[in-house]
């Protein structure tokens, strides 16, 4: 094999490897090296770039621009870019090919699909931005109030009351909130390890019913717990499946007016065990629906606040239900009430 077969195999053995769409040109822009991820960003098929101009080719608008600006000026550029097709972002290098003499013989562009890791900051930074905004209305209100009693208000006794209980019921949704953020940001990150154990929901769901015991005869709440009599036992974690039992019942009860009934089901499906806790309460409207799993998603912000809510609640349902390899369920109508479902598999 001669030398110059034998580099330009190592070289598509390496370009080949590579995570990265490569584009070698020469120096009239004329593409002599590609690889298999950059014929896929470009959705052409293998051997169609070689020989191409990006002239001829759609799509290639800001790469070309680049390339050109590198021959001319033999320095190197970087950039972020939507390339089409497609909706991803890609960062694009583009160097020069030097020969000996500091010609510019050539250029290749480096194509790096950064999509994921950007949408991973703007979550990230959405998220940022929800939670700054959360701590900050209570914070603000306690400021408030402590501020209108120093100024004059702690004087008057009734005032005063009045004014260290809305302090207390703001700093305890802070403390709320803190404690939810931790919750979720351990289930995530994993760092606590879960301790599944064969489990029987049912007891579960009764130790819930007597956790929240006060919370349901304060509002005069009927429950019923309807359960098959011999249900699997299903593999959990009993700290995390009381959590989202105390989750989706703590929210049936806040959202169903006094004197309504709450229904709560057990049954085997499909080898799943399905719990449903059904309400008699507001309901939520269709548009709400698809949204109530969302990080701080209220729908109605005024009264959840009133009502101590952080928005975390079922995120976490969510999190620890999807964590145990189960899935939720919602269903509701305005006005008559709420059917939220969790379903976990059958041992
Ligand atoms: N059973 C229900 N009936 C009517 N609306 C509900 C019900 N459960 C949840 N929602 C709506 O979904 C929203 C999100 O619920 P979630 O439990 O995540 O937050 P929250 O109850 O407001 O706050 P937290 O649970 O942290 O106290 C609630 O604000 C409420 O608008
Ligand atoms: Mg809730």
């Amino acid at each position: 094999m001669t030398e110059f077969n034998q580099d330009k195999k190592t070289m598509s053995a390496i370009l080949s490897s590579m995570a990265e769409g490569v584009l070698v040109v020469d120096r009239s822009s004329r593409i002599i090296l590609t690889n298999k991820v950059a014929e896929n960003i470009f959705l052409v098929r293998e051997g169609v770039l070689l020989g191409k101009t990006f002239s001829r080719l759609p799509h290639y608008g800001r790469i070309r621009t680049m390339v050109g600006g590198v021959l001319k000026t033999g320095k190197e550029v970087f950039t972020e870019t939507l390339i089409r097709p497609h909706t991803q972002i890609f960062r694009v290098h583009v160097a020069p090919i030097k020969g000996d003499n500091g010609s510019i013989d050539g250029a290749v562009a480096v194509l790096r699909d950064v999509t994921d890791a950007r949408n991973f900051d703007q979550m990230r930074s959405a998220f940022v931005g929800n939670v700054s905004h959360e701590l900050r209305t209570p914070l603000t209100s306690i400021k408030g109030f402590v501020e209108t009693l120093l100024d004059g208000a702690m004087e008057n006794n009734d005032l005063c009351r009045r004014f260290l209980t809305i302090i207390d019921s703001e700093t305890y949704r802070l403390s709320r909130l803190i404690e939810d953020l931790l919750t979720l940001s351990s289930i995530e990150s994993k760092e606590r390890p879960m301790c599944l154990i064969p489990l029987c929901i049912a007891k579960s769901v009764f130790n819930v019913l007597n956790i929240m015991g006060p919370q349901i005869s304060e509002k005069s709440l009927r429950v019923d717990y309807i359960y098959e009599p011999n249900l699997a036992y299903i593999n959990a974690d009993e700290d995390l499946l009381n959590q989202v039992l105390i989750n989706l019942l703590d929210n049936a009860i806040k959202y169903t007016p006094r004197k309504g009934t709450i229904t709560i089901r057990s049954r085997e499906r499909d080898s799943r065990v399905v719990t449903t806790i059904t309400d008699t309460g507001m309901g939520i409207s269709r548009e709400s629906l698809p949204r109530v799993f969302e990080r701080f998603y209220r729908v109605d912000k005024a009264r959840s606040r009133d009502q101590g809510g952080t928005g975390l609640g079922l995120s976490i349902v969510k999190h620890i239900v999807e964590s145990h390899g189960g899935e939720v369920l919602v269903e509701s109508e305005v006005g008559k009430g709420s059917t939220f479902g969790v379903s976990f598999i059958a041992l």
